[in-house]
């Protein structure tokens, strides 16, 4: 079991993260996480934040000469902006605080934003003890847990990839092999050159009109084990863990496994992926199809694992929405936090992380082991079961 902990608000001292359960042996480098909090960073359509930001995960615990130690993995990602909030955020006791500027207190509520219910919930009559926290900065260290899970998958061949399918109503037409490098060179992360052009113009227009625009997102893993998650219960079936782990992804509305919704109206034979006839005993239980998004009954079914999720529009907006004040209740504009125009890009590199991070969890469950060298034992032991009972057993 992989068990992880973030800590740390949007403008203070940096993010911090606790990763338990991950075994010994497993190479790992800070160069090899600040290559998926890059990938975080980049993405048209974001803000000013990531021009001042430039993340690095330091490792301070839980690795020695390279190797992981079994030990709970520590580290920290600084605030580059820290800088600029010290006295607004200073974690010591302040007299009167200062009513200019950053330290201004909060209260013209955001819709869309946990500022209203964050508020009455811990009883704060400052919004920005609320908005710290619930800003999306807190994905950086998602991605820092996900690069080490990823690490870990990558260790038994398993890849993960995501893409842009629609920004602001504008559908990429996914060809059927996807150029994973020019995702990556992609501004907007999709695999339809004309499609990315056409989000990009929409992401201006959102831009100029003082407004924002989401998006939908696929995230695939490749070589996942058949017999991850369970049937047996309810909270240890895969594709609801893998929902709770995109759902839980600041501003995502959606989320669906394979093709989704898509499914729901159509007839059901047309829906399944007929199992193939077992010619090769070592590559068995072969399917024509992945309609199921490489689930089923709870566990990944040897097919590579396929999941999209929604993201709103950005709710805080340059022309910012009628809303009210906190301490009168009056009628105000919404407060105006430098803000990005579309977090679609990024957001592909978050869920590829949430997913890792589940796929981890669920590989651990199933293999164990305190090092590296004994999950490998037991992964190759039960592979070798995995095929036609007349042959293995
Ligand atoms: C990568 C990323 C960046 C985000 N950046 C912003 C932002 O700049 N401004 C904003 O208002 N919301 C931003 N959001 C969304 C808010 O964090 C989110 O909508 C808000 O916390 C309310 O949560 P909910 O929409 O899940 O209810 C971002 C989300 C993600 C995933």
């Amino acid at each position: 079991m992989i068990r992880w902990f973030t800590a740390g608000e949007s403008h203070g001292q940096g993010l911090m993260i606790i990763m338990e359960g991950v075994p010994a042996a497993l190479p790992l480098s800070e160069e090899y996480i600040g290559v998926q909090l890059a990938r975080r960073q980049r993405g048209y359509g974001r803000g000013g934040r990531m021009l001042i930001e430039q993340d690095w995960a330091h490792l301070m615990t839980g690795v020695r000469h390279g190797l992981t130690l079994g030990s709970p993995i520590g580290m920290t990602i600084e605030n580059k902006d820290w800088a600029n909030w010290q006295e607004a955020m200073a974690v010591e006791y302040v007299e009167n605080p200062s009513q200019e500027g950053r330290g201004r207190r909060v209260t013209r509520l955001r819709p869309g934003h946990a500022d209203l219910p964050g508020a009455m919930k811990y009883g704060f009559a400052d919004v920005r003890n609320v908005l710290e926290r619930a800003s999306a900065r807190e994905t950086a260290a998602r991605v820092a847990a996900g690069a080490i899970a990823m690490r870990l998958l990558e260790e038994f061949g398993v890849k993960l990839y995501s893409h842009v399918i629609s920004i602001g109503g504008v559908a990429a037409n996914v060809p059927e092999n996807i150029d994973w490098d020019a995702v990556e060179e992609s501004p907007v992360r999709c695999a339809d050159p004309e499609a990315a052009a056409l989000m990009m113009a929409e992401i201006d227009a959102a831009r100029e009109a003082g407004d924002t625009v989401g998006g939908a997102i696929e995230v695939i893993a490749e070589n996942v084990p058949i017999g991850l998650g369970s049937h047996t219960h309810w909270d240890r079936k895969i594709d609801g863990r893998i929902a709770q782990a995109l759902m839980s992804i600041n501003a995502v509305k959606e989320v669906s496994i394979g093709p989704g919704r898509e499914v729901v109206n159509q007839r059901g034979s047309l829906v399944q992926d007929v199992i193939e006839p077992v010619t090769d005993p070592d590559n068995p239980w072969q399917r024509k199809t992945n309609r199921a998004g490489g689930t089923e009954g709870g566990m990944t079914d040897g097919m590579p694992l396929v999941a999209r999720f929604g993201i709103k529009p950005i709710a805080t907006l340059h022309n910012p929405l009628p809303s009210v004040d906190l301490d009168t209740g009056e009628p105000v504009q919404a407060h105006f936090e430098r803000s990005d125009v579309c977090q679609a890009p990024p957001a592909g590199v978050i869920g590829e992380a949430m997913v890792a991070l589940v796929l981890a969890d669920a590989f651990m469950e199933k293999f164990g082991g305190d090092a590296l060298p004994e999950t490998r034992r037991n992964y190759a032991g039960y592979m070798a079961t995995v095929g036609p009972r007349q042959v293995y057993r």
